[in-house]
């Protein structure tokens, strides 16, 4: 069986275990994305994994430009040269803004270690740990202009145990987040954007 792969464009800021799955799971024969470059914001150490797997990768930093808009406008410029279907920000740090949003309306999806609505923003484990919440987990939503506020796609919760630490928790979070994304990709690329509730 020959499978059309929907190509797809990866952000990273950071480890890139997600990438690393993402990757892992287009080698499969069944997969129907290929992870077509990376993109990352700073020299993360996840562009290892596109190394090893010879996918072009480029480092865009926002250092580099005088504003956020011509940042914007060539990460849109990157990644639109790949024509992909879908951008998956797996880690990646920083807000997009219009130029990459309006070149992907309703393309953009995203991981986050907490349950959102609650605790959005980069320090979802430890704002839901510091809380003091029982359960938390992972959410995987659509992206749109705010921080964390798209539709969420799909959750999986985590129960927090009592000795956790901001590290012990994101690593159970994480082992739970990577299969999740690589469902929810395929689940995108098989079926498409699910209808709104
Ligand atoms: C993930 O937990 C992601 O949700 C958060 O940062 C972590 C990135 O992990 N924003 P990795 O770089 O994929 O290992």
């Amino acid at each position: 069986m020959t499978v059309t792969r929907t190509p797809v464009v990866v952000f990273i800021s950071g480890s890139g275990s997600n990438l690393h799955a993402l990757l892992e799971d287009s080698r499969k024969p069944d997969c129907p994305f290929r992870v077509c470059a990376v993109v990352a914001d700073v020299a993360a150490p996840g562009l290892a994994h596109a190394e090893a797997h010879g996918i072009p990768h480029h480092v865009v930093r926002l250092a580099d430009f005088p504003d956020r808009e011509a940042w914007n406008r060539e990460l849109a410029r990157v990644a639109t040269s790949y024509a992909p279907t879908y951008l998956v920000l797996a880690g990646f740090m920083r807000l997009l803004g219009a130029p990459v949003l309006e070149a992907f309306p309703d393309k953009i999806i995203n991981t986050h270690p907490a349950l959102l609505p609650s605790f959005p923003g980069p320090h979802g484990v430890r704002d839901a740990l510091a809380y003091g919440v029982k359960v938390s987990g992972v959410s995987v939503i659509m992206v749109d202009a705010g921080v964390d506020t798209g539709r969420i796609i799909a959750q999986e919760a985590v129960t927090v145990a009592d000795d956790d630490t901001v590290e012990t928790l994101h690593e159970r979070i994480k082992e739970r987040e990577r299969p999740l994304l690589v469902s929810v990709l395929r689940s995108l690329c098989e079926q498409g954007v699910p209808a709104a509730p």
